[in-house]
């Protein structure tokens, strides 16, 4: 779909500006980087393309939506972040929300997410529900990336790159521990670990394990850990995608 994006002030990028440094300080000081895409990700992965309702519209801030069982942990991000928005009281929880997520990929090596601002908070936050089960299979991954909020299957396996950065933790999801040997670092080692296989010491989820399982996912899982190039390019036009969901459209 094409996109038209709103004018901002010259004040707002200004504020945009400052939040991007703001934002890297506080990513290298507290190594939140993993934190903050997941807060990224679960504000825009509520979109529902077919009531034009979620998305990343900074609803996150509701303490009734960091409530949801899949946002387990969120509320840390949100509370990290809250000394920085006070500072920059122009600029709107979603734009902030969202460049958290893209600062989060480049700051660990990962690719550059274009940022366009302009997002209006919006004052409900979304149903629970939306976001995926991670002891679901590919049914489910395309029920909710492509039914509900109108993805590909190449975003679904390259967003799935994300779990690149970070872990689970026992007391949020009920998971423990990394899918990589390196969880500050962006790079395609997801990928690279998928098609090697289980390891002692590292996770994956059942929904990990369904994108080697999918007779359509698995090409290009193999394709990302061969060539971390492709999956840079790929991962930044799916995260782009991610975070205008519901946004600037015609
Ligand atoms: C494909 C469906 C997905 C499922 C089922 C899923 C599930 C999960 C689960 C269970 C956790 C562990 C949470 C915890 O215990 O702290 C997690 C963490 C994480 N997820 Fe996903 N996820 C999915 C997609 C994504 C996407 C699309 C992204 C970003 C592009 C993403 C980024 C992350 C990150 C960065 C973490 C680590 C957070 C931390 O270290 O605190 N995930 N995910």
């Amino acid at each position: 779909m094409g996109k038209c994006y709103p004018t901002v002030s010259e004040e707002y990028l200004a504020a945009v500006a400052k939040a991007k440094r703001k934002l890297r300080g506080l990513i290298a000081e507290k190594n939140c980087a993993p934190l903050m895409l997941r807060l990224a990700w679960h504000s825009a992965g509520t979109f529902d393309v077919s009531s034009r309702t979620g998305g990343p519209f900074g609803t996150m801030k509701n303490p009734a939506e960091q409530a949801h069982a899949a946002n387990a942990g969120l509320d840390i991000a949100v509370r990290l972040l809250e000394p920085i928005k006070e500072q920059l009281p122009l600029l709107s929880y979603a734009d902030f929300y969202q460049l958290a997520g893209v600062v989060a990929v480049e700051v660990t090596g990962g690719p550059e997410v274009p940022f366009h601002p302009g997002r209006q908070d919006k004052p409900e936050p979304p149903p629970e529900g939306r976001l995926p089960d991670a002891t679901q299979g590919s049914d489910h991954l395309r029920q909710v990336f492509s039914t509900q909020m109108g993805l590909s299957d190449k975003d679904i396996v390259a967003l799935s790159g994300g779990h690149t950065l970070g872990r689970c933790h026992k007391e949020r999801s009920g998971f423990e521990g990394a899918w990589t040997s390196n969880p500050l670092i962006f790079d395609n080692s997801y990928f690279t670990e998928l098609v090697s296989g289980e390891k002692e010491g590292l996770l994956q989820l059942p929904s990990d394990k369904a994108l080697m399982a999918d007779p359509a996912f698995r090409p290009l899982v193999e394709k990302y850990a061969a060539d971390e190039d492709t999956f840079f390019a790929d991962y930044a036009e799916a995260h782009l995608k991610l975070s205008e969901l519901g946004f600037a459209e015609e």
